[in-house]
């Protein structure tokens, strides 16, 4: 199935049914340009998730991937904690009701009002360096010990769009530099928990995911007589990606559960008890995402039909600006409630004076006129808090989160025991 019809049948739109009058209501009320977030296939997304995972995983969420209050609260029911990266995370997550000692603070170049925060919150801070590990311990001051975890930048990469280990990186402590810096940390009055690697980004592959995962077991196993105490947690990193452009395929859930069944097993035996843990953001919230706008304008220059809508880069940079230069990528759009009309070729743009303000280049798409919605799926993870929104101006894009589509709802249920494992 194509990426659009996959997204047409999750969102449960038929082209021009019912269920489009509920976004084009929607929008209606809100304004556009308008994110709308699913609760039921948020749950639905963690649940199918969960249901994979060996049962005393950690999963948790990547705040940085959606950030809005109303996502986070829906999500926590369904996770055992979050990685945070600044003060305003940390009380998003605080607010949103997780426990201080659940977030996990990363991030390289974390400022001393981070590192503070994090002490505040009892949370478990995900050491970038050795100088940071100084600094924490001098604001901490004696009285208490921070819980920390030293983030490993690995000598091997993750084969995926964004790659963030292996090479010279600014995240982490080099693997073959760790042993020193493990020891050092053993003569500063921090309490050490485990290890954290995070290899990279945005993977649909499911055998390179498990490929990453082993060898990251391998790594924590080298690295464990050194560390200063018993290891007791190994964050895994994640990266599972969600497929945005045509030809990509989702990551197959049942193989990656597979190969963590068989990696929870081996960890069991080889680190004895360190709890393993996966933090993710795109895969939890990102498909679970639609972003709305409307048709402004029609215009032809030089024979080529613009669609110029009401959102833009400033909105959506992953899908529009960061496209520049990738000409035949597009993410699944569909304009709605125009089915049965004449299709035509069109580019797609946003109102910004950039020219690479542009959803998508020479589509095949149905006529639309100004007034019409076009909706761009795929659209949950890294949109509006990931995007210029203050460029030119114009105003912000609304959000939203609906209790709809309703019926997706999984039986699955986030108090059930046997799927949070809490
Ligand atoms: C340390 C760390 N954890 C988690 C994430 C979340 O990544 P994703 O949203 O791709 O799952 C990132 C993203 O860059 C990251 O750097």
């Amino acid at each position: 199935m194509n990426l659009l019809a996959a997204a047409l049948e999750r969102w449960q739109l038929a082209p021009d049914g019912g269920a489009t009058t509920v976004l084009q209501d929607l929008a209606a009320r809100h304004g556009t340009p308008l994110y709308l977030y699913s609760g039921p296939l948020i749950e639905r997304q963690v649940a199918e998730l969960r249901a994979e995972l060996p049962r005393d995983l950690a999963l948790l969420y990547a705040v940085k991937a959606n950030p809005h209050p109303a996502v986070l609260h829906r999500l926590v029911p369904w996770i055992d904690g979050c990685d945070v990266t600044s003060v305003a995370e940390i009380a998003l997550a605080l607010q949103a009701g997780v426990a201080g000692t659940a977030l996990s603070v990363a991030g390289p170049g974390k400022s001393n009002a981070e590192l503070a925060a994090a002490i505040d919150a009892d949370a478990l801070i995900v050491l970038e360096s050795l100088a940071e590990a100084r600094r924490l311990a001098a604001l901490a001051g004696g009285g208490v010990r921070p819980r920390v975890a030293l983030r490993i930048n690995p000598p091997f990469t993750l084969a995926a769009d964004a790659r963030m280990g292996g090479g010279p990186r600014k995240f982490g402590v080099d693997s073959e530099h760790a042993p020193a810096v493990l020891a050092a940390l053993g003569t500063l009055p921090l309490a050490f928990e485990g290890f954290h690697v995070y290899a990279g980004s945005r993977c649909l592959d499911a055998w390179a995911l498990a490929e990453a995962q082993r060898a990251t077991l391998r790594l924590a196993c080298a690295l464990a007589p050194h560390a200063p105490s018993p290891v007791r947690l190994l964050n895994l990193g994640g990266g599972l990606g969600v497929p945005c452009f045509w030809g990509e395929a989702p990551v197959a859930l049942a193989t990656l559960g597979d190969a963590l069944r068989g990696l929870a097993g081996d960890a069991a035996r080889r680190l004895p008890g360190a709890r393993l843990a996966l933090e993710l953001g795109r895969y939890l919230v990102g498909e679970a995402g639609v972003y709305l706008t409307r048709v402004v304008e029609r215009k032809v220059s030089r024979g080529i039909v613009f669609l110029i809508v009401d959102g833009g880069a400033h909105h959506h940079w992953h899908a529009t600006g960061a496209l520049e230069g990738r000409r035949h990528l597009h993410y699944p759009l569909a304009v709605l409630g125009a089915a049965g009309r004449a299709v035509e070729r069109v580019s797609v743009v946003g109102p910004l004076c950039a020219p690479h303000d542009t959803w998508a280049e020479d589509i095949a798409l149905p006529v639309a006129v100004p007034g019409d919605l076009v909706a761009v799926f795929q659209s949950g993870a890294y949109g509006a808090s990931a995007s210029p929104q203050g460029f030119l101006g114009k105003p912000p894009a609304a959000e939203q989160l609906i209790d709809w589509p309703a019926t997706c709802g999984t039986e699955l249920h986030p108090q059930d025991e046997e799927n949070k494992h809490a």
